[in-house]
Order: structure tokens, then C-alpha cells, then sequence
């Protein structure tokens, strides 16, 4: 996720927004920039790669000037490169943001049919162009700003400079951080606390649509209106440590609760409500394509495999088309019986597993087309892939995987969605009724998050356990798989998933009161049968960990414990119940004293064999 800074104040710039960059490399990034203000002409300097480069960069030549914005791109429209890199400039402004803009390819065209020439791929650049149009017609900074905010669709955190304006940085934010401050020297901006506790610990956190204006000894805030705002700076008690984390103890928690907004993300921009269809132009396959495909593949490792699975269901249910899901380590050496034209779906966070990467290499090689279901832009995985969702999580630092596991679902919905309407398997009513429900995701997501005292509750009492049974049926079997990897990746406490009605075929043989058993059972078709098989472990004494549906009861007496999600569609359980395995599971290695993020044995990219 990108990372900003500004500075306007008596200190040289430059120093003061490398050092906050370097606070924020945390988020990941792929390439960097800054740019001074300085004697009316604005010094821009940006590198690919580590801040490094673009110190070195900055060793050509010196950089003079007190007022300076600065970047650290985690590349979504575009690769990372130089041109894309922020700060962008367009006449007489130049400007760094965060977010995405939903709507950048129509604003794009119109501005090229206004004359303006896009010398990057980013959606950045058209809020450059947009700012400055607006002051051309006389606008001051400030009120181009907040113009420009009502074309502007998506989330955005935004630094801006004029040379017109010279001492002063505009900052304005929609869905995005941002987070002001003000200490003797001058004024500070940035994406969130961590660069900021060096200089100042009173700071205002920018609400949406609000404009904020800074000098040299003054920060003033207006309204979405453009009224002037009182404000009362917060005082932040975090090391930058914590404040890295966002206060939270350790990024696996950070990442849990940033879910909801990768949901909104990864959808964001991505649909066309009006005939109910998904719009995912990246994946460069024509209708006919699609249409032509005999069969669907999806292969991934890990926790991605887990995805996959879940899409499988999606695609028999939305799709009605055969698909078959491997892991990538066994399809490579399989005969996979792959034709000519086939879908080839990979799945991966970094992009980088080789097991991923080879069976996606043989899949091409044998003539499918490969699409990515992939986090890390520019990473092998997305440059060899013939088309790519990206899922929009940032940067994933916990070594296990929670967000990247949310957005490769949602992402897997869209291209259910999608496929679904192109073979006319959905009718544009269909489309629209499942857009509204993947909306209603983030708001259940939440739900989940609040009630955590409970889930941190049962943890405390299993802790010490060494083994656990998580049960699941259809679409909840791999999420039964996911919590079972989640538990023993961080507590290396032993966990095993498996399909509730395979139980009697062995499983059963284990089950005794010191075997507590997760049962994920829905309201849907298999319930009475998922029912059941809690029964059966019930008898054999086992303490039962129940999740079910808001609403549902029966358990109440024969669980241990029942945790309820809200009670949505079969097909969208699957990620409220993977919330609440990644709490447990979390809460447990927590009470266990265990590293959660950097758990023994374990990397967080799998990039040998
Ligand atoms: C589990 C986990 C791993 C990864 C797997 C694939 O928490 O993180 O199982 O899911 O190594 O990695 P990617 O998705 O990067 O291909």
C-alpha cells in the first residue's frame, strides 16, 4: 500500500521526507519520488526499486527547498516504473496520492480529447491533469481541490502543491488515511502516524471529503462544503513501532481487521450495476473466448489452494461449467488432461511460488490461457499471466495469510460473476441481486470483527490442547482446511480439516474429550447433516466449537461453545467463517506466547521447489 509524506516548514525538505519514507517502507512499495518546491520550478526525483535508488538519485545534483511532497508506490494501474512513480506533475501542479480511482478511464478520455497528454499509466494522473485545468480557470489550490473530489469516483488520499502557491501543501482524502500535524519547525502530512512521531505527537486525522491547508505555522481544515473547521489535535501515545502496526500488536491483527476494506477494494470499480455484470477489462479474454473455453482449471498452494477450492463451488453453482482445482505442486507432475483454449486460473499472493508459476508455465505451454488471481503487482506470476485480477489487499507482512485469502475470494466471485453472465447462466437480475450481497460483505465482515472478545474468550481455553478437528461440508470443507492450516502454521498445535461426512471413514477413531472439534455448519442445504456429524463427535465426548448461522439456536445446548456470523447466501459464508478461524487461531498462538507474524519453519514466499 502506498505510503505518503509532506513537509512544509524552515528545515530542507529533503531530508525530512526521505526519513519519512523510509518510516513508511513497512507498507511495501515499489518505487519512490519526491518533489521540492523551490524557487518557482518544482526539483521532481523518482526511482524504481529501494529508497536507495532514489538517494542515489538525489546525488545528482542538490535539492534545495522547504515545501515537499513525497511517495512510495505499491503499483496497481501500471507497472512500477519511473513514468509511474509519484509525484506526478501536470503545468503548474504536481501531486501524490493513495487510493484508487474507479472512474480514471473515463476521466482519461476526456481529457485526452481535451488536449492533455498522459506521459504514465496511473489513475493518479488524471486528479494532475483535473487540478490543473481548474487553476488555469483561476482556481486557488484549495477550492481545485475540492472541485476535482466531485469527479473524482474510488478513494483517494491526496497531497498537492501549486507554484502558484508557493509554502503551502493541500490535502484532501475520501476512503483513504490521512493524517496532519504541526510542531515549531513547520507543518507535516502524511499516510498514517508512523513518520510523523519524530516531529510531533499532536495530529489530526482528516475526515472524508475534508480539505486541509498547510503552511509553515498554520494548518487550517475546511469542511466538504469548504466552511472553515475547529479541530482539536489527538494526542498519539504509540512507539513507531505500533504505530507501523496501527496500533495493533502485530501486523497478523492489522491484517485480520483491514479485511473489510479489502472487500470494498478488490470490488471497488469492478462492476456495472445497470446489467448486473462484473467488469474486468484485465482479463484480456474476448466473450467468445470464454464461451469457447471447454473447461476451467484453478491452481494454487497453500492458503491459495484454499481459494481456489472455494471457487470450484463457485463456479458449479454460478458458472455451470466443469472446473477442476490442484495444488501446484502435484499438477506439474501430473499429465494434466489441459487442452487448447482452456482456462487456466492461478492463484497466488506474491506471485512468486514456484510451484504456482510451473504449473501455470505447463498449463501455457499445453495452450491454456493463464489469468492470475494475484496480490503483488508486477511479480512474475502477473508479467507471464495472459490476463490478471488483481485482489487490491496491499502488502501482506504477516507470514500467514488472512487478507490475501479474502481478496482472492472476492476476486473469485467477480470472475464467477462474470463467466456466469457470459454464458448466460446468470440473468442481469441474478448479476445485480449478487452485487448487492458482495456489498453487504465488508458490513458482515465488521460484524465478525466485534465480537472478538468472545472468539479470544474460547481460544483461552483451548490453548494448551495439542490437537484440533475442524469440520466443514461444500463450500465450508476448504474454509474447514483454511482454519486448520491457520491454527497449525501459527500455534503449531497439530489441526486437521475434513469434510464433516468423511468423519465416519476414519476420523472418528481420534475423537476424545481432549479433541476439540470446530464444526462450520450454515444454514443451508447440509445442515441437518452437518448436525449430525456434530452428534456423532458430541457422543464421543469432544468439547465442540460451533459456528453457525444468526438466528440459528438448536446448538445452543449440545455445542460448548456457538459463535454465530450473519446469516447471508451459502455461497458468501465462507469468508465470515474464515474471520472468525483466523481469530482463533490467532488468540490461541497469542496465548501460547508465540510470534505470530514470523512463525518457525515458514516463509512468506515460496519461491523454491
Ligand atoms: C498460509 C500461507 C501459505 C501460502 C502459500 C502460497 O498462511 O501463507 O500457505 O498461501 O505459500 O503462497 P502464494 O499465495 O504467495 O502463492
Amino acid at each position: 500500500m502506498c505510503g505518503i509524506i509532506g513537509y512544509v516548514g524552515r528545515d530542507s525538505a529533503t531530508s525530512i521526507l526521505i526519513s519519512g519514507l523510509r518510516r513508511l517502507e513497512y507498507r511495501g512499495y515499489d518505487s519512490a519520488g519526491i518533489a521540492i518546491q523551490h524557487n518557482g520550478s518544482f526539483d521532481i526525483r523518482r526511482s524504481v526499486g529501494k529508497l536507495n535508488n532514489l538517494e542515489a538519485n538525489l546525488q545528482n545534483g542538490s535539492i534545495e527547498g522547504t515545501t515537499g511532497i513525497g511517495h512510495t508506490r505499491w503499483a496497481t494501474h501500471g507497472r512500477p516504473s519511473e513514468q509511474n512513480a509519484h509525484p506526478h506533475r501536470s503545468g503548474d501542479v504536481v501531486l501524490v496520492h493513495n487510493g484508487i480511482i474507479e472512474n480514471f478511464l473515463t476521466l482519461r478520455h476526456r481529457l485526452e480529447s481535451e488536449g492533455f497528454r498522459f506521459e504514465s499509466e496511473t489513475d493518479t494522473e488524471v486528479i494532475a491533469h483535473l487540478l490543473s485545468s481548474a487553476i488555469k480557470r483561476g482556481r486557488t489550490l484549495d477550492v481545485a481541490v475540492r472541485q476535482v473530489a466531485h469527479d473524482l469516483q474510488g478513494s483517494y488520499a491526496i497531497a498537492v502543491m501549486s507554484l502558484a502557491e508557493p509554502g503551502r501543501i493541500v490535502v484532501s482524502r475520501s476512503g483513504c488515511p490521512l493524517v496532519i500535524g504541526l510542531n515549531g519547525t513547520g507543518a507535516f502530512l502524511a499516510s498514517d502516524v508512523t513518520p510523523l512521531l519524530s516531529h510531533t505527537r499532536e495530529v489530526v486525522f482528516l475526515e472524508d471529503g475534508e480539505v486541509g491547508i498547510l503552511q509553515e505555522s498554520e494548518i487550517q481544515v475546511f469542511d466538504p462544503e469548504g466552511r472553515p473547521k475547529s479541530f482539536q489535535p489527538e494526542t498519539i501515545h504509540w512507539d513507531a513501532e505500533a504505530a507501523e502496526k496501527g496500533g495493533y500488536s502485530d501486523f497478523m491483527m492489522k491484517e485480520i481487521h483491514e479485511q473489510p476494506q479489502v472487500i470494498m477494494d478488490t470490488l471497488r470499480g469492478r462492476f456495472d450495476y445497470e446489467t448486473g455484470e462484473a467488469d474486468l477489462p484485465d482479463l484480456a479474454m474476448t466473450k467468445e473466448e470464454l464461451l469457447n473455453a471447454k473447461r476451467f482449471w484453478i491452481v494454487a498452494c497453500g492458503t491459495s489452494w484454499h481459494a481456489g477450492l472455494v471457487g470450484k463451488y463457485l463456479f458449479e453453482e454460478m458458472v455451470r461449467r466443469p472446473i477442476q482445482v490442484d495444488i501446484g505442486s502435484e499438477f506439474r507432475y501430473r499429465e494434466p488432461m489441459i487442452q487448447q483454449g482452456d482456462v487456466f486460473i492461478a492463484i497466488s499472493q506474491s506471485g512468486e511460488t514456484a510451484d504456482t508459476l510451473a504449473a501455470a508455465r505447463e498449463a501455457k505451454r499445453r495452450g491454456a490461457r493463464v489469468l492470475a488471481i494475484v496480490n503483488a503487482v508486477g511479480s512474475t506470476l502477473s508479467r507471464e499471466a495472459d490476463g490478471i485480477i488483481y485482489t487490491r489487499c496491499g502488502p501482506e507482512i504477516s507470514v500467514a495469510s488472512t487478507k490475501a485469502f479474502t481478496g482472492q475470494v472476492i476476486a473469485l466471485y467477480l470472475l464467477a460473476l462474470h463467466v456466469g453472465r457470459v454464458h448466460e447462466v446468470l440473468t442481469p437480475e441474478e448479476g445485480r441481486w449478487w452485487l448487492d450481497r458482495f456489498l453487504t460483505l465488508p458490513g458482515h465482515v465488521e460484524h465478525i470483527l466485534k465480537q472478538e472478545k468472545s472468539i479470544e474468550l474460547i481460544a483461552h481455553q483451548y490453548a494448551q490442547k495439542r490437537n484440533f478437528l475442524y469440520l466443514g461440508r461444500g463450500i465450508n470443507y476448504p474454509i474447514a482446511l483454511e482454519g486448520a492450516l491457520k491454527l497449525k502454521e501459527i500455534s503449531y498445535i497439530h489441526a486437521e480439516g475434513y469434510p464433516a461426512g468423511e468423519m465416519k471413514h476414519g476420523p472418528i477413531a481420534l475423537i476424545d474429550s481432549e479433541m476439540p472439534v470446530v464444526v462450520l455448519s450454515p444454514k443451508d442445504r447440509l445442515y441437518e447433516k452437518s448436525v449430525s456429524n456434530l452428534m456423532e463427535v458430541r457422543a464421543r465426548s469432544a468439547p465442540v466449537i460451533a459456528f453457525v448461522s444468526e438466528g440459528d439456536h438448536a446448538l445452543d445446548k449440545v455445542a460448548d461453545h456457538v459463535f454465530h456470523i450473519p446469516d447471508v447466501h451459502p455461497l458468501l459464508t465462507p469468508i465470515l467463517f474464515t474471520v472468525g478461524l483466523q481469530l482463533l487461531a490467532y488468540h490461541i498462538a497469542n496465548s501460547r506466547g508465540l510470534d505470530v507474524d514470523r512463525p518457525r519453519n515458514l516463509a512468506k514466499s515460496v519461491t523454491v521447489e
